[in-house]
């Protein structure tokens, strides 16, 4: 399976804190092979057994439709179906850009995006679901480190570092707590404030 996050086994962090926090209704945007969105079910997985508590994760990419590495819907089904977590997780074929709209107010409890993150992408996604985020939710952002700024695509094609946006951003440092963790290839995380 391809992924960045699987050289520091980002894999626990995401399924622990899933499994801790137990956001009712998750997002995620960027789906690729599926790494993270494995690791967000089986934190689903892990709190049901827990606390009884029903978690779903609604994941989105755009599939062959991407022009760039991209990962096959039926193969990442596959993979939720051996391991079991296919109860947890529903697949969808859909720009990232056009999802927001249709969740309603406060409504979602984590939304994790990855998808070729830069500095734009941020300010984007922040506009688009900054209110759709319910307080105490949460939004796990791909990148935010220094040496994630600097990786050969970003530099390559002038593209806007992260971490500068995070550090000067209006709404995110109004509204959010947050903390980056460092090793590559990075992932921020952002609490919304009540
Ligand atoms: C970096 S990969 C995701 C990695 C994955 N989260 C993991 O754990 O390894 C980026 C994914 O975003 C998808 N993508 C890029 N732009 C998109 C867009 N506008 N809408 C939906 N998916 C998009 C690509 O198809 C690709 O599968």
């Amino acid at each position: 399976m391809r992924s960045s996050y699987i050289q520091n086994n980002y894999g626990p962090v995401f399924e622990n804190t899933v499994k801790t926090f137990l956001p009712q209704r998750c997002v995620e945007l960027g789906v690729l092979d599926g790494y993270s969105t494995l690791a967000i079910a089986r934190g689903i997985r892990n709190g049901v057994i827990l606390s009884s508590h029903r978690s779903h994760l609604y994941a989105y990419d755009l599939w062959e439709d991407y022009d760039y590495k991209h990962g096959k819907m039926e193969e990442v089904q596959d993979r939720l179906d051996t391991e079991g977590l296919s109860e947890f997780v529903s697949l969808y074929k859909m720009d990232a850009y056009e999802v927001y709209k249709l969740y309603g107010t406060e409504s979602v409890c984590m939304l994790h995006v990855d998808i070729s993150n830069d500095g734009d992408v941020l300010n984007k996604i922040v506009e688009q679901w900054h209110e759709k985020l319910s307080m105490g939710g949460m939004l796990l952002f791909e990148g935010g480190s220094a040496e994630r700024d600097e990786i050969e695509w970003m530099v390559k094609y002038n593209k806007k570092p992260i971490r500068p946006v995070i550090d000067t951003h209006e709404i995110l440092n109004k509204w959010y707590i947050y903390a980056t963790y460092n090793a590559f290839p990075s992932l921020s995380v952002f609490i919304r404030k009540g």
